[in-house]
């Protein structure tokens, strides 16, 4: 790790490999010699069709995706999925069924509404989104257009240690904080999609995988941008594309396959989180949000229980080199989140911080 570099345990945009920033650094004024940056290019040039073609290629390898679905590089952010996902699918049957396990799955659940009859099949929020429902709590409708739900909760850090049943009803997954953190059988979802601001590139680009067979039956008003038919013809060029983000997802994506591809994400994934829940679980202080069980290995969030001692902790944290441990308002406490790119040294000081707090305080 260089010097001036801290720990960022921010929940997105988050750290990215500090190979890839290097390599970035290195190649930002002159991309390969052609005397401009990957900044300054334009989308239909050679040099960066080659940089797009080889982005999706490594992605489609390293996630194993199938034939018949289509890798979408966009620009809607994550949050624009909450209604293009309606808006393309749900003319099937005018249903759809949602699981509400957290605050980016809610969201999505409220913007689905104004398209159709929106069902909701299980939420957690009982119990303030502290857990992930089992397969048998969650009420599927057969008729419905497709399934949702979002397999990583980052605000208050639970993650799905299983993928849905739902039989002939396609699947439809918000992964956007826990992409590219284990291998996933791509062919059992109809859409997967993800915000790259935490395990795969800067803000500006998301990442859609699609069964084609379910685009062209978009509802007749759905904007030309919101169109996943439009976007598969055109292989995600009907516009300008996020192509500096692109370009920098193609360096994650090999900084991922020199740490031995998925399988070595999961590893190091359950290598950090495992480390931080055991110092926590051994504390006197601290106590988890999320129940054992459905614990997230990406955000992980924890309390003192007292405010004021949660504020010392983050404050003192910072001080020592430890930024962005501040939990979501609707969680409070803290939250450390370790994507990807988090060094597994940066949890082990961390674990460190917290054992020295937990006996000062
Ligand atoms: C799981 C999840 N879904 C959606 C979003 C929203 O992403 P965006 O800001 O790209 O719209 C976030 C952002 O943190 C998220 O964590």
């Amino acid at each position: 790790m260089s010097d001036q570099r801290v720990y960022n345990f921010s929940a997105g945009p988050s750290m990215l490999p500090l190979s890839a920033l290097e390599r970035a650094g290195s190649e930002i004024t002159n991309y390969h010699g052609s005397g401009m940056s990957v900044m300054e290019m334009s989308h239909r040039s050679k040099v960066f069709m080659k940089i797009f073609e080889e982005t999706q290629d490594k992605l489609r390898r390293l996630m194993n995706v199938p034939e018949g679905y289509q890798i979408l590089l966009l620009q809607t952010g994550a949050s624009g999925q909450f209604s293009m996902i309606p808006l393309n699918l749900i003319s099937k049957t005018g249903k759809e069924d949602y699981a509400v396990t957290g605050n980016f799955s809610n969201l999505a659940y409220k913007e689905a509404q104004k398209y159709g009859q929106i069902n909701l099949a299980v939420s957690s929020a009982d119990r303030d989104h502290c857990y992930i429902p089992r397969q048998e709590q969650i009420k599927l409708d057969p008729e419905a257009s497709y399934f949702y739900y979002c397999s990583n909760n980052t605000v208050y850090g639970t993650e799905w240690d299983y993928v849905p049943e739902t039989g002939n009803v396609p699947l439809v997954c918000d992964m956007s904080s826990d992409i590219l953190s284990m291998p996933v059988d791509v062919s059992k979802y109809g859409i997967l999609y993800a915000g790259a601001q935490k395990n795969m590139a800067p803000s500006g680009l998301t990442v859609v995988i699609i069964r084609k067979d379910l685009a062209g039956h978009e509802l007749p008003y759905t904007p030309l941008m919101m169109n996943y038919q439009t976007m598969i013809d055109k292989d995600s060029m009907y516009n300008t594309p996020p192509c500096w983000c692109i370009y920098m997802l193609g360096l994650t994506l090999d900084w991922i396959n020199e740490q031995g591809g998925l399988e070595g994400m999961e590893k190091l994934k359950w290598q950090r989180a495992n480390m931080l829940y055991d110092t926590l679980d051994n504390s006197r202080l601290f106590q988890c949000h999320a129940e054992k069980g459905s614990r997230s290995g990406m955000n992980v969030t924890f309390r003192t229980g007292s405010e004021e001692l949660d504020a010392k902790f983050v404050q003192e944290a910072t001080a020592a080199g430890f930024v962005n441990l501040k939990g979501h308002r609707k969680v409070g406490g803290m939250r450390a989140s370790i994507y990807n790119a988090m060094p597994v040294e940066g949890v082990e000081k961390l674990c460190d911080f917290i054992r020295a707090f937990d006996q000062n305080n």
